[in-house]
Protein backbone atom coordinates (compact mmCIF):
# COMPACT_ATOMS: atom_id res chain seq x y z
CA UNK A 1 0.00 0.00 0.00
CA UNK A 2 1.29 3.62 -1.17
CA UNK A 3 1.42 5.56 2.25
CA UNK A 4 1.80 9.27 2.23
CA UNK A 5 3.36 11.58 4.73
CA UNK A 6 2.49 15.11 5.93
CA UNK A 7 5.56 17.41 5.62
CA UNK A 8 6.36 19.06 8.83
CA UNK A 9 10.14 19.07 9.10
CA UNK A 10 12.50 21.54 7.02
CA UNK A 11 14.50 17.92 6.20
CA UNK A 12 11.24 16.61 4.81
CA UNK A 13 11.33 20.48 2.79
CA UNK A 14 14.36 19.93 1.79
CA UNK A 15 13.31 16.17 0.19
CA UNK A 16 10.36 17.90 -1.37
CA UNK A 17 12.87 20.64 -3.43
CA UNK A 18 15.04 17.64 -4.79
CA UNK A 19 12.15 16.06 -6.94
CA UNK A 20 10.46 19.39 -7.30
CA UNK A 21 14.17 20.36 -9.07
CA UNK A 22 14.27 17.33 -10.60
CA UNK A 23 10.65 17.98 -12.32
CA UNK A 24 10.94 22.02 -12.75
CA UNK A 25 10.62 21.62 -17.03
CA UNK A 26 6.72 20.72 -16.36
CA UNK A 27 6.13 23.34 -14.09
CA UNK A 28 3.84 26.05 -15.29
CA UNK A 29 5.02 28.80 -13.12
CA UNK A 30 8.32 29.35 -12.75
CA UNK A 31 11.09 26.83 -13.55
CA UNK A 32 13.57 28.39 -11.93
CA UNK A 33 16.13 25.69 -9.34
CA UNK A 34 14.87 26.38 -5.86
CA UNK A 35 18.08 26.30 -3.81
CA UNK A 36 18.52 24.54 0.36
CA UNK A 37 18.38 28.48 1.16
CA UNK A 38 15.07 29.41 -0.90
CA UNK A 39 13.19 26.16 0.14
CA UNK A 40 14.39 26.64 4.16
CA UNK A 41 12.78 30.55 3.64
CA UNK A 42 9.42 29.09 2.18
CA UNK A 43 9.03 25.90 4.69
CA UNK A 44 9.51 28.40 7.31
CA UNK A 45 6.95 31.29 5.67
CA UNK A 46 4.43 28.85 3.89
CA UNK A 47 4.75 25.23 5.32
CA UNK A 48 5.51 25.79 8.86
CA UNK A 49 2.81 28.33 9.44
CA UNK A 50 0.20 26.00 7.60
CA UNK A 51 -0.33 28.59 4.73
CA UNK A 52 1.03 25.63 2.68
CA UNK A 53 0.46 22.06 3.30
CA UNK A 54 3.15 19.57 1.50
CA UNK A 55 2.70 15.60 1.44
CA UNK A 56 5.23 13.31 0.10
CA UNK A 57 5.45 9.58 -0.84
CA UNK A 58 8.77 7.74 0.59
CA UNK A 59 10.66 4.51 -0.54
CA UNK A 60 13.06 3.90 1.66
CA UNK A 61 15.72 4.76 1.03
CA UNK A 62 14.39 7.38 -1.68
CA UNK A 63 11.42 10.43 -1.61
CA UNK A 64 9.40 9.72 -4.81
CA UNK A 65 6.72 12.00 -4.69
CA UNK A 66 5.46 15.57 -3.48
CA UNK A 67 2.45 17.22 -3.77
CA UNK A 68 1.62 20.60 -2.71
CA UNK A 69 -1.67 22.55 -2.26
CA UNK A 70 -1.51 26.90 -2.08
CA UNK A 71 -4.22 28.78 -1.26
CA UNK A 72 -5.11 31.24 -4.09
CA UNK A 73 -4.49 34.75 -3.69
CA UNK A 74 -7.96 36.22 -4.21
CA UNK A 75 -10.96 33.53 -3.50
CA UNK A 76 -10.24 31.87 -0.35
CA UNK A 77 -12.77 28.65 -1.83
CA UNK A 78 -10.30 27.25 -3.76
CA UNK A 79 -6.98 26.05 -3.62
CA UNK A 80 -4.27 25.00 -6.30
CA UNK A 81 -2.26 21.82 -6.72
CA UNK A 82 1.11 20.99 -7.69
CA UNK A 83 2.83 17.38 -7.69
CA UNK A 84 5.62 15.55 -8.97
CA UNK A 85 7.17 12.36 -9.24
CA UNK A 86 10.59 11.36 -9.71
CA UNK A 87 11.66 10.10 -13.12
CA UNK A 88 12.51 6.76 -12.21
CA UNK A 89 9.45 6.29 -10.43
CA UNK A 90 6.90 7.16 -13.06
CA UNK A 91 4.41 5.00 -14.13
CA UNK A 92 3.85 3.08 -10.52
CA UNK A 93 0.71 4.65 -9.65
CA UNK A 94 2.44 7.03 -6.55
CA UNK A 95 1.88 10.15 -9.16
CA UNK A 96 -2.41 8.92 -8.62
CA UNK A 97 -1.77 8.76 -5.11
CA UNK A 98 -0.15 11.80 -4.10
CA UNK A 99 -2.94 13.89 -6.15
CA UNK A 100 -6.12 12.04 -4.68
CA UNK A 101 -4.35 12.84 -1.44
CA UNK A 102 -3.46 15.98 -2.08
CA UNK A 103 -6.46 17.01 -3.57
CA UNK A 104 -9.19 15.31 -0.65
CA UNK A 105 -6.85 17.96 1.98
CA UNK A 106 -7.65 20.52 -0.67
CA UNK A 107 -11.66 19.78 -0.78
CA UNK A 108 -11.77 19.68 2.45
CA UNK A 109 -9.78 22.97 3.60
CA UNK A 110 -11.16 24.83 0.58
CA UNK A 111 -14.10 22.93 -1.08
CA UNK A 112 -12.64 23.25 -4.49
CA UNK A 113 -9.07 22.35 -6.17
CA UNK A 114 -7.99 23.71 -9.39
CA UNK A 115 -4.82 22.77 -11.32
CA UNK A 116 -2.78 24.21 -13.93
CA UNK A 117 -1.00 21.99 -16.90
CA UNK A 118 1.01 22.46 -19.68
CA UNK A 119 -1.37 21.13 -22.54
CA UNK A 120 1.28 18.86 -23.93
CA UNK A 121 1.65 17.20 -20.49
CA UNK A 122 -0.82 14.73 -20.93
CA UNK A 123 0.74 12.36 -18.16
CA UNK A 124 -0.03 15.24 -15.44
CA UNK A 125 -3.64 15.75 -17.06
CA UNK A 126 -4.57 11.95 -17.42
CA UNK A 127 -3.57 11.46 -13.51
CA UNK A 128 -5.47 14.27 -12.64
CA UNK A 129 -8.38 13.38 -15.17
CA UNK A 130 -8.36 9.99 -13.47
CA UNK A 131 -8.55 11.94 -9.93
CA UNK A 132 -11.17 13.50 -10.39
CA UNK A 133 -10.71 16.33 -12.60
CA UNK A 134 -11.78 18.43 -15.70
CA UNK A 135 -9.78 20.68 -18.12
CA UNK A 136 -12.45 23.81 -17.71
CA UNK A 137 -9.94 26.10 -19.93
CA UNK A 138 -7.29 26.61 -21.94
CA UNK A 139 -5.18 29.43 -22.98
CA UNK A 140 -1.31 30.25 -23.52
CA UNK A 141 0.72 31.51 -20.40
CA UNK A 142 4.26 33.36 -22.02
CA UNK A 143 3.61 32.07 -25.39
CA UNK A 144 2.99 28.75 -23.84
CA UNK A 145 -0.33 26.43 -24.30
CA UNK A 146 -2.15 25.59 -21.02
CA UNK A 147 -4.91 23.79 -19.75
CA UNK A 148 -6.86 24.61 -16.23
CA UNK A 149 -7.70 21.40 -14.87
CA UNK A 150 -10.37 21.66 -11.70
CA UNK A 151 -12.48 19.84 -9.19
CA UNK A 152 -16.31 19.72 -9.80
C1 LIG B 1 2.16 13.58 -13.85
C2 LIG B 1 2.86 12.60 -12.92
C3 LIG B 1 2.76 13.18 -11.48
C4 LIG B 1 2.15 11.25 -12.97
O1 LIG B 1 2.76 10.40 -12.01
P1 LIG B 1 2.89 8.80 -12.23
O2 LIG B 1 3.29 8.22 -10.93
O3 LIG B 1 3.75 8.52 -13.40
O4 LIG B 1 1.37 8.44 -12.60
P2 LIG B 1 0.58 7.10 -12.24
O5 LIG B 1 1.50 5.93 -12.38
O6 LIG B 1 -0.10 7.30 -10.93
O7 LIG B 1 -0.47 7.07 -13.43
C5 LIG B 1 -1.70 7.81 -13.33
C6 LIG B 1 -2.44 7.72 -14.66
O8 LIG B 1 -1.74 8.51 -15.65
C7 LIG B 1 -1.41 7.69 -16.76
N1 LIG B 1 -0.10 8.11 -17.24
C8 LIG B 1 1.07 8.11 -16.52
N2 LIG B 1 2.06 8.54 -17.32
C9 LIG B 1 1.51 8.80 -18.51
C10 LIG B 1 2.03 9.28 -19.75
N3 LIG B 1 3.34 9.60 -19.88
N4 LIG B 1 1.18 9.46 -20.79
C11 LIG B 1 -0.13 9.17 -20.66
N5 LIG B 1 -0.69 8.70 -19.52
C12 LIG B 1 0.13 8.53 -18.46
C13 LIG B 1 -1.36 6.29 -16.22
O9 LIG B 1 -1.57 5.33 -17.23
C14 LIG B 1 -2.50 6.32 -15.23
O10 LIG B 1 -3.74 6.25 -15.90
P3 LIG B 1 -4.60 4.90 -15.87
O11 LIG B 1 -4.97 4.74 -14.40
O12 LIG B 1 -5.74 5.24 -16.74
O13 LIG B 1 -3.70 3.83 -16.36
C15 LIG B 1 4.35 12.37 -13.32
O14 LIG B 1 4.39 11.97 -14.67
C16 LIG B 1 5.24 13.56 -13.12
O15 LIG B 1 5.77 13.78 -12.02
N6 LIG B 1 5.45 14.38 -14.17
C17 LIG B 1 6.34 15.50 -14.07
C18 LIG B 1 5.81 16.57 -13.12
C19 LIG B 1 4.43 17.04 -13.52
O16 LIG B 1 4.01 16.99 -14.65
N7 LIG B 1 3.73 17.56 -12.53
C20 LIG B 1 2.39 18.06 -12.71
C21 LIG B 1 1.42 17.14 -12.03
S1 LIG B 1 -0.11 17.97 -11.65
Amino acid sequence: MIKVEIVVTLEQAQEVRLIRNECRMFMTGSTDVISREQQREFFDRRIATGEVNALLIREEPYVVAYGLLFPDEEHSDRGWLSAGVIGSSRGYGYGRAIIESITQMGLDRFGKVMGEARADNSASIRTCSRVGYRVTNYYTKNGVPMVLLETP
